[in-house]
């Protein structure tokens, strides 16, 4: 049996700037992530290859499924990768606790997760950055125009600083800090959201051109931050970048709560993480104030809360 996983993800900046090719920032979340076990199918042909996330309620053959399936084209991508089919039939499970459609990276969490147990039981270990670009392809397919920024921080599961087509800058954290993130329990499709945004960019885009322009900058100035250990100075840039995303118009009721709960508790910062409208918001918090912010946030509706430390 062969078995690799992926972790979740959130963006701490830059999120929908970075469709327009402004930066933004990415930390792997560990405590949660997607897993895939490969195992040889004794009874069935070989060369097959049987497919079930139980999940997803997902349970069949290769052969059968669409060639747009996001599943089947992960499994064809390795194949194509390393240039010959498995010998015995096989059997690939997937299972995630990821929240879906959240902004958590669920989906790319999921392709990587394959991506990289198919390619380890037919002997190859993918190195992030084919993981990576693997996994974009199969981003493209759930997300229509995604930037490739999920991809990214999921295959390689370090903080990163991200430009669309560009290598990625692994993030030098020089001092460990704490996200609390709470989940609206709504969820959110993003090719819908990254859609509405577009419409509202072709419509005017005098207008938004100056925001992602301003988030680009929030983005650079919190890169400076986190890599001279001054990340506990990240509030007000995150708040003035849930500002900008509310502006375009990706916020929403149940988002605005949990980040108005977390200020209130003592977070020094807090904004939607994703593609917004629903979803998952980060608060920045600090070992004072850790305990109380998770406490409001549940009083103001979360149904889930995850502590992740980055740079630890
Ligand atoms: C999704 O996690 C972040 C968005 O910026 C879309 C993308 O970058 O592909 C909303």
């Amino acid at each position: 049996m062969t078995v690799r996983s992926a972790p979740g993800k959130v963006i701490l900046f830059g999120e929908h700037a970075v469709v327009y090719g402004k930066p933004a920032l990415a930390v792997p979340v560990n405590a949660v992530k997607a897993q895939a076990e490969v195992t040889e199918q004794a009874d069935a042909a070989s060369g097959t290859v049987r497919i079930e996330a139980p999940d997803a309620g997902i349970d069949l053959w290769l052969h059968e499924m669409p060639g747009d399936d996001p599943l089947a084209m992960a499994v064809r991508l390795v194949f194509a990768e390393i240039g010959r089919k498995p010998p015995a039939a096989l059997h690939i499970r997937v299972e995630s606790d990821i929240p879906l459609a959240s902004g958590m990276g669920s989906s790319a969490a999921v392709s990587v997760a394959v991506l990289r147990a198919l390619a380890a039981h037919l002997g190859h270990e993918l190195p992030p950055e084919r993981a990576s670009a693997l996994a974009f392809e199969v981003e493209k397919l759930h997300h229509g125009t995604p930037s490739g920024i999920d991809n990214t921080v999921v295959a390689y599961e370090q903080p990163v600083y991200f430009i669309p087509g560009s290598a990625p800058r692994i993030l030098n954290v020089t001092a460990a800090f704490t996200l609390m993130i709470g989940d609206t329990g709504e969820t959110s499709a993003t090719r819908e959201v990254v859609a509405a945004v577009r419409e509202r960019w072709n419509a005017d885009p005098t207008s938004m051109e100056p925001v992602f322009s301003e988030i680009g900058s929030l983005t650079d100035r919190a890169l400076r931050l986190i890599e001279h250990g001054e990340a506990s100075s990240l509030g007000p840039l995150m708040d003035r970048n849930q500002a900008l995303l509310k502006k375009i118009d990706v916020s929403s009721t149940g988002l605005e709560r949990l980040i108005n709960a977390a200020k209130q508790a003592g977070a020094l910062g807090a904004k939607l993480s994703g593609a917004g409208r629903g979803g998952v918001m980060i608060a920045l918090v600090t070992p004072d104030s850790s305990a109380a912010v998770e406490a409001a946030l549940r009083d103001a509706g979360a149904v889930r809360t995850i502590r992740t430390e980055v740079g630890a």
